[in-house]
């Protein structure tokens, strides 16, 4: 059962931009207001040429903010004061849409503001407000007309700033906003300027070419729950460079040609265990770009535009299928980590390969052939598969390292390779027996005998070996053929030359022997 018992008066109080000051930093808040120079703009059909002018002064700790995207029309006026008001229509193409930009902004950055906008040839608006007014419950504002500005022109200026500005923090603002807005500013007759400076644009499409991995373009459309339709390209591949320190790599997001998020690698994109892996200098090759354009109300941005919102429903739809993209091109940088220079590097002209997606709500492949297979080299490989053998017993290193320095050096153009591969197998061979008969019989025995011990006669080793050490009849055989052989080529008259299958049979013989007699294991 409910009854009405009465009414609440829910007027927000203005506490409410108290948790804002908090929140917002220089670069973000310069964006939000950018962000409106650009919508405005947008709203008009981009028609004209826009011209931002962002000073920042740091003599006077004054902040001012100025475009001629259109102004404000006095009905309008009051979206730029009152938190949750908005010019923008959820079907614009625009940043904004949560309606409280600019507020958060200018309370942030300072407690004195003051507004000036001149709607095409009308009149110019002033609205100002302080700290008295956010500490006062009242939200009437007076508005004025003042001298004219520029036609279609805004101004904020912000005085008594809650930040002090330092050359550091320009800088700082001059590199976030060359990306954040880098494909706005590729815009004809489109102006952002710092301090007088123009703004160029910076991106991060600095792309390597390895054949059959060269970077994929995939586009088409993602139809939204919402059954509205939003364009979305999604770039990826490999880095021309390395950047683990700056952190250059990872998932780009831009929604409507705005920066949102760079170099992305959390969780949310892939980079966990069992997806891409852990953020780590060996995926730093790894780039994928998203750019998404559509109704402002379906953009995946957090309210301040600086990041995505994981839980919204677009970026739920991607999520699935961009995972996998990075995955790849991530599998693809960790796998060639070590051989970069010759594997991706090299390769610095080509094509990025165009794949049109129909609806990006269906795809479930990215298209790239299988990744190479893992190229440990031959020596890491061994040498951890043998790690705690080697610690516990350290002349079987030495063994097993013998069989990995024969197989490399067979494999050298080398017109002798075979030959000694070979003799590196039967010094191999005899190294092992010595070691056993030195450190796992503990015989106490001089140099001379084990010389002796291990010295052919007739081809045959001496029964004084072969007693303690119990391999089977065959394999003994096997081993003195191959010492009998090497000694015999040692030492004929004729070059020696040892063919493939007689290699493949010494390799053998060796790693059962070490496998034997140790427990080494030289399969890799
Ligand atoms: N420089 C400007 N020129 C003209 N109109 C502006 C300007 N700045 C703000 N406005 C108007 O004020 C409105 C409110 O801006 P605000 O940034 O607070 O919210 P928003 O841009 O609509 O949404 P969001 O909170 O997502 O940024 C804008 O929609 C726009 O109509
Ligand atoms: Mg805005």
């Amino acid at each position: 059962m409910k009854y009405q018992v009465g009414t609440l008066d829910a007027v927000p109080s203005k506490r409410l931009f108290l948790s804002i000051i908090a929140d917002y930093d220089l670069n973000k808040s310069i964006c939000e207001l950018i962000d409106n120079s650009f919508d405005v703009w947008t709203r008009n059909g981009r028609r004209n040429s826009i011209e931002i002018n962002i000073t920042l002064n740091k003599e006077q700790g004054i902040i001012s903010v100025e475009d001629n995207a259109g102004g404000l029309s006095q009905n309008e006026l009051k979206y730029i004061v009152s938190p949750g008001h908005t010019g923008s229509s959820s079907t614009d193409q625009t940043i904004g849409i949560f309606g409280v930009g600019t507020k958060r902004a200018v309370v942030a950055l300072a407690s004195d503001i003051q507004i000036k906008t001149r709607y095409k040839k009308e009149q110019t608006y002033q609205v100002e407000f302080d700290d008295s007014w956010l500490d006062d419950e009242e939200w009437i504002l007076p508005l004025f007309t003042v001298g004219d500005i520029d036609f279609g022109s805004t101004r904020v200026e912000l005085k008594k700033l809650r930040i002090i500005i330092t050359d550091d923090l320009i800088e700082k603002l001059h590199n976030h906003l060359r990306k954040t807005y880098g494909k706005l500013l590729t815009i004809n007759n489109v102006y952002l300027k710092l301090n007088d400076k123009i703004i160029d644009p910076e991106f991060f499409d600095n792309w390597s070419y390895p054949p059959n991995y060269e970077p994929r373009r995939y586009h088409g459309i993602l139809t939204t729950d919402k059954k509205r339709n939003i364009d979305v390209e999604v770039i990826a591949g490999l880095s021309n460079e390395s950047s683990p320190g700056a952190g250059e790599y990872g998932v780009y997001f831009y929604c409507n040609d705005r920066l949102v998020a760079p170099a992305m690698k959390s969780f949310d994109v892939g980079f966990t265990k069992g997806q891409a892996g852990l953020p780590h200098p060996k995926l730093s090759l790894t780039k994928v770009i998203v750019s998404m354009q559509g109704d402002a109300s379906e953009m995946p941005w957090n309210s301040s535009k600086s990041d995505i919102n994981v839980k919204h429903h677009v970026f739920i739809a991607l999520h699935d299928w961009l995972v996998q993209v990075v995955k790849e091109y991530a599998t693809l940088s960790r796998v060639w980590m070590g051989e970069w220079a010759d594997k991706v590097f090299s390769h610095d002209k080509g094509r990025i390969i165009d794949v049109p997606i129909e609806n990006f709500i269906n795809v479930k492949k990215s298209f790239l052939p299988d990744p190479p297979k893992s190229r440990m080299r031959l020596a890491e490989k061994i040498a951890k598969k043998n790690e705690r053998l080697s610690i516990r017993k350290p002349w079987t290193k030495g063994l097993y390292e013998g069989v990995v320095a024969s197989v490399t050096l067979s494999k050298q153009p080398l017109s002798q390779a075979n030959w000694l591969a070979y003799s590196l197998l039967g010094i191999t061979l005899k190294s092992a027996l010595k070691e056993f008969i030195v450190n796992e019989i503990n015989c106490n025995l001089s140099d001379q005998d084990i010389k002796k011990l291990l010295n052919l006669e007739n081809g045959k080793l001496p029964q004084k070996i072969k007693e303690p050490i119990t391999l089977p009849d065959l394999l003994w055989g096997r081993i003195e053929n191959i010492l009998y052989r090497q000694e015999n080529l040692l030492y004929s008259r004729t070059t020696p030359s040892i063919s493939q299958n007689e290699f493949t049979e010494a390799k053998e013989v060796t790693s059962e022997t070490l496998k034997k007699l140790f427990k080494i294991d030289t399969n890799d």
